[in-house]
């Protein structure tokens, strides 16, 4: 949701720009612009659309030269995606801009207090009032003036801003929106996310929150909202700038697919040890473990699935209560949190703003919360008291896939583990249990191997209307997964539903030739499934069956049937769910859809 790039240094600063614009494309946006200091005064360039617009405005940034600049991509919230409204925004004589993500709440009184005071404002964004307060206060000296702007304003923020009288300074400034620096040899770098300057450095520092920094072309200053000068430590980027490379694969979404066996692998392994979990960052002694009377799992989206899965893989081996919550409910329900609760935030990004604010509510009441996290670094991680990160690396399709399966193992060792310590399970379950975690990478690339047989059925609903998907327990859950993954990327409508459930009133949308896709993967609920789907069947629905390889009596009632292979019912999300991605994935590309950046949808949601 928004990007932000800025660059100071030796080298001509609008192509770092657009580069950098262009590796956080996976953020989502409809706009995006520029600004740069050419020597005398700044230029800037807007353009509606794909960056391949400014690129092609700027001839790849030839025409606005410089060695200073900042520049954003743009997911509009207030005011539509035009020129007025794309940033940067700046103050009427332009020696004052401005790129931002996040929102300015009290952005409507600053404004007005600045009409009054004679200020004319362009755009119907949040933002203009940023630029607009910073010419206010202006006293030549940008940081003091920065410093006293955000005193007065609330909301979230990520920052980037030039002054044209320092033409040697830029500065950034964060506050509840991900933003990171770096620098190298020939000169620092201001983004939203590490992807966008990782051909140019690895030597990051995460800018904390209610924190400025000052940039030069050989030195960056980081200070405190009161002016207090901080020393921080820089962090080494390990993984690979090829990491968020397509490396031949037509899209992110299908690479990131084929990643998923490494991503379990790298999630998974380091945390067996000797024929035992241990999930050190967990910060919890067995007896705190044991001590655990209710999780309550937080999350947005696909995360939120992730934690429906979670909950019954919990429940039925730990037999510990779990509530799911979407976050943005959770954070204004009240939610009724009781000794002994412990609180489990789930989230790719880090960043989700619902989320982060979960994690907020929960720690503010006392409780602890352990955050399942992809990427490193991020406001998720900082604020929870544990995290246990995913090793699923960058995902860039904005629909997710690896980091999903990657939350999967990370709740699944979860439960094993408390199963174990509470002593619900068996040294010989346990140990089974083990054995089918193991397993699961070679069964998902398996899965993956059998794509052909999937793009065959999926090119045959590329003009589905809707599409529906069902299951009982932890496959309901996979479900719900199946039905985002479809919606997201291919736009054709589609639900999950408890198959229980539909007769109680949805069963009346199915007609002739609709699809409905029943996942059944739990044996003791077989014979449950064969009766919801006879019912729909007999409604003229056409069945695609997802369950285990040796459930033959599934093909009498269905239209094709996909078999997964055989692991322990609790682990079988992390099976079926693969030709349930792929199937969302070949109808998407088979429409021509923008698989990895849909229409309206942004990576890391920052605002709520
Ligand atoms: C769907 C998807 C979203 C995210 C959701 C939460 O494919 O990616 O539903 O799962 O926006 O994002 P994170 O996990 O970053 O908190």
């Amino acid at each position: 949701m928004c990007g932000i790039v800025g660059y100071i240094g030796k080298k001509q600063a609008a192509p770092i720009i657009l580069d950098g614009l262009a590796k956080l494309e996976y953020r989502g946006y409809d706009s995006a612009g520029m600004a740069v200091f050419d020597g005398e005064k700044v230029n800037i360039t807007k353009a509606v659309g794909r960056l391949k617009v400014l690129e092609e405005l700027t001839h790849g940034g030839e025409t606005m030269p410089g060695f200073a600049g900042i520049g954003h991509t743009r997911w509009a919230t207030h005011g539509a995606p035009n020129d007025v409204n794309s940033h940067p925004h700046f103050n009427k004589d332009r020696t004052i801009t401005v790129v931002h993500n996040g929102i300015i709440e009290n952005y409507i009184p600053l404004r007005n207090k600045l009409i009054k005071k004679g200020y004319e404002f362009v755009s119907e964004t949040d933002t203009e009032v940023v630029a607009q307060m910073l010419d206010y206060y202006y006293n030549g000296n940008p940081l003091d003036t920065i410093l006293k702007v955000l005193h007065r304003i609330e909301g979230s923020y990520a920052l980037g801003m030039m002054f044209a009288d320092h033409p040697g300074e830029i500065f950034a400034a964060r506050k509840g929106s991900p933003l990171i620096v770096g620098q190298s040899k020939e000169g620092c770098f201001i983004a939203s996310d590490v992807p966008a300057i990782l051909r140019y450095t690895r030597k990051v520092y995460f800018v904390d929150e209610q924190e400025v920094v000052r940039l030069e072309t050989d030195h960056m200053h980081f200070y405190t909202l009161d002016e207090e000068e901080v020393e921080k430590e820089a962090t080494t980027i390990e993984w690979d700038a090829d990491a968020a490379e397509k490396a031949g694969y037509e899209h992110f979404m299908l690479k990131e697919m084929y990643e998923q066996p490494k991503t379990v692998t790298d999630t998974l392994l380091p945390r067996i040890k000797n024929g035992k979990i241990e999930i050190e960052e967990l910060g919890l002694s067995d007896e705190e473990i044991a001590a655990i009377k209710k999780i309550h799992i937080v999350a947005c989206g696909s995360a939120y699935h992730a934690g429906v899965t979670g909950k019954y893989v919990l429940e039925g081996l730990a037999r510990i209560p779990v509530e799911v919550d979407l976050a943005s409910e959770f954070r204004y329900r009240d939610p009724i949190l009781e000794e002994g609760a412990m609180v489990i935030a789930i989230s790719q990004s880090g960043e989700t703003a619902d989320t982060l604010a979960a994690i907020r509510e929960s720690r503010q009441r006392g409780f602890k919360v352990l955050g399942i996290v992809n990427v490193v670094g991020s406001s998720i991680a900082r604020e929870s008291d544990n995290v246990m990160y995913t090793w699923a690396g960058p995902e860039i399709a904005v629909a997710t896939t690896k980091a999903y399966s990657a939350q999967l193992i990370a709740l699944y060792l979860l439960a094993v583990k408390f199963a174990s310590v509470k002593k619900t399970i068996d040294e010989k379950l346990y140990q089974l249990l083990l054995r089918d975690l193991k397993r699961l990478p070679d069964q998902i690339e398996l899965l993956l191997n059998n794509k052909e047989k999937i793009q065959h059925f999926a090119n045959r609903y590329i003009g589905a209307r809707d599409v529906f998907f069902i299951g009982r327990g932890i496959d309901y859950a996979i479900s719900l997964e199946g039905s985002l993954k479809l919606k997201e990327i291919s736009y054709i409508h589609s639900e999950a539903y408890a198959a229980g459930e539909l007769k109680h009133g949805t069963i009346s949308l199915i007609e002739e030739g609709t699809l409905v896709a029943a996942v059944s993967t739990q044996p003791a609920l077989y014979q449950k499934m064969i009766s919801n789907m006879v019912e729909v069947k007999a409604r003229g629905a056409f069945l695609l069956a997802v369950t285990n390889e040796g459930n033959k009596e599934i093909e009498k009632v269905s239209d094709y049937v996909i078999y997964i292979p055989e692991t322990n019912p609790y682990f079988s999300n992390s099976l079926a769910i693969i030709p349930l991605q792929l199937f969302g994935y070949y109808v998407a590309v088979g429409k021509g859809c923008d698989v990895d950046k849909p229409r309206n949808l942004a990576k890391s949601v920052t605002v709520e």
